[in-house]
C-alpha cells in the first residue's frame, strides 16, 4: 500500500469523530419547550460506544421528533441535573415534561420506529378498515390489538397497564368488537397474525399477559443479544440451540438478519438466532464460542463469525467457512448446511485448545 492510500484509510476511520455536532444547553431548552418531542442522545466523545452512535444519529431523520445531541464534557452540568450516568443515553423530551428513556438498539432504523411509535397515542383506536393501515407499517413492529366484549371487566384494565409499560417498544390498540362474547387480544408482527388469547386463557396467572408479550409475541426472529436480555436468552431451560453472529458492524448485522430472517422462522421452535456486537462483548465471548482463530486472522479477509451454541449441554460448533463459500457474506443456504452438518454428526462440536491440537497435527 502506498503511504499516501493509507494515509486516506487513517483520515478515514478516525473523520466520523468530527462529523457530531452538538447543541448547546440552551438550544436543548429552546427545543423542548417549542416542540412536542425532541429526541436527545447525551454523550462522551472519546467513548467507543458513542463514536459508533455518531453515524448512526448523524444518518437519523424524522418528523417525529426533533433531534438533537449534547455533549457531557461540555454540558455537565446540564447532564447531572438530568441524572445522566451512562453514556450514550438517549432519551426522548415530551413537551408536557414526561421523558422516556430509550433501550433499543441504537441504530438509525430502530430509533426512527421508536420515534413513530411515541408519536402516536398509548393505546390507538382502531376498526377493521384502519387496522391494515397500522399494520403494514413497518414489516417488523410488534402489534397487539384488543377486542373487548361490552361486558368485560378484566382485560381493558391490564391492557392498559401493559401499554404503559411497554409502549415504547410495541404497538398497542383497541378494536371495536362489535359480536364477540369474549375479550381478545391478538398480536401481530408487520401484518402476520403471530397468536390470539381470550381473556378467560389469560386469567390463569398474574403472568399470562406479560408472557404472552414477552416469550409468544415479542421474541423477535434474530434477537440482538444485550446485557439486558441476554441472561433470559442463554437460559439452558429454553430448550433451544443458540445461532450466534457476531459482527463487526451494524450494516453487517442487518445483512445477516435480512438474510436468516426466513431460516429463523423455519425453525424458530428449536433454534435461537442472535446477533451479538463483538466490540461490546469482545474476547471472552469470542473465545468461549470458539471463534478466536476466525476473528484475529491477520489476513485481510473479513471471516464471518457464526457460532452454533447448545446451552444445555455446552457444546459449540464454529463455523470454519467453506471452500465454495469463499469467505463471502453468510447466506441462508450456507447456514442451513452448516446446521443440518451439525445435526447429522458432520460437525464435531469445539473443544477449548483443539485449534492448537489442529495445528500441531499439520506440523
Ligand atoms: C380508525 O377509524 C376510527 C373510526 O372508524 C377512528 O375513531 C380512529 O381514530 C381511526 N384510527 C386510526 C389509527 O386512524
Amino acid at each position: 500500500m502506498r503511504p499516501s492510500t493509507s494515509a486516506a484509510l487513517l483520515a478515514l476511520a478516525i473523520s466520523p469523530a468530527v462529523a457530531w455536532s452538538h447543541s448547546s444547553e440552551a438550544d436543548f431548552r429552546k427545543a423542548l419547550k417549542n416542540n412536542d418531542r425532541t429526541l436527545v442522545a447525551f454523550i462522551e466523545p472519546s467513548l467507543q460506544s458513542c463514536k459508533q452512535l455518531d453515524t448512526e444519529w448523524t444518518s437519523l431523520t424524522s418528523t417525529d421528533a426533533v433531534i438533537l445531541s449534547i455533549d457531557c464534557t461540555k454540558d455537565d452540568g446540564l447532564c447531572d441535573e438530568l441524572d445522566v450516568a451512562s453514556y450514550p443515553a438517549i432519551r426522548l423530551f415530551h413537551r408536557d415534561g414526561r421523558v422516556q428513556r430509550y433501550r433499543g438498539v441504537r441504530e438509525a432504523s430502530e430509533l426512527v420506529s421508536f420515534l413513530r411509535r411515541m408519536a402516536r397515542p398509548l393505546l390507538s383506536s382502531v376498526d377493521e378498515r384502519n387496522l391494515t393501515s397500522i399494520l403494514t407499517a413497518d414489516p417488523d413492529e410488534i402489534i397487539f390489538v384488543a377486542r373487548y366484549s361490552s361486558d368485560d371487566s378484566t382485560l381493558r384494565e391490564k391492557v392498559s397497564k401493559l401499554a404503559s409499560a411497554y409502549a415504547d417498544r410495541y404497538t398497542f390498540a383497541t378494536a371495536a368488537s362489535p359480536s364477540s362474547s369474549s375479550s381478545t387480544i391478538t398480536c401481530y408482527r408487520g401484518s402476520e397474525k403471530l397468536a390470539v388469547r381470550t381473556a378467560a386463557e389469560l386469567a390463569h396467572a398474574t403472568t399470562a399477559l406479560d408472557s404472552f408479550l414477552l416469550d409468544v409475541c415479542a421474541t423477535p426472529l434474530v434477537v440482538n443479544l444485550t446485557p439486558r436480555n441476554e441472561q433470559h436468552i442463554l437460559d439452558p431451560n429454553l430448550g433451544k440451540s443458540l445461532v450466534h453472529f457476531l459482527y463487526r458492524t451494524p450494516d453487517e448485522r442487518r445483512a445477516y438478519a435480512a438474510a436468516v430472517r426466513s431460516l429463523a422462522q423455519t425453525y424458530r421452535d428449536y433454534l435461537v438466532f442472535t446477533t451479538i456486537d463483538v466490540r461490546e462483548h469482545g474476547d471472552a465471548m469470542v473465545s468461549s464460542l470458539g471463534l478466536g482463530e476466525a476473528y484475529h486472522d491477520k489476513k485481510d479477509i473479513k471471516r464471518p463469525l457464526l457460532s452454533v451454541q447448545n446451552p444445555s449441554n455446552g457444546d459449540v460448533f464454529p463455523f470454519q467457512g467453506s471452500p465454495e463459500d469463499n469467505n463471502g457474506p453468510l447466506t441462508a443456504s450456507v447456514i442451513e448446511k452448516f446446521l443440518m452438518d451439525i445435526i447429522q454428526g458432520v460437525v464435531q462440536p469445539w473443544r477449548p485448545g483443539a485449534e492448537f491440537a489442529q495445528k500441531h497435527d499439520e506440523l
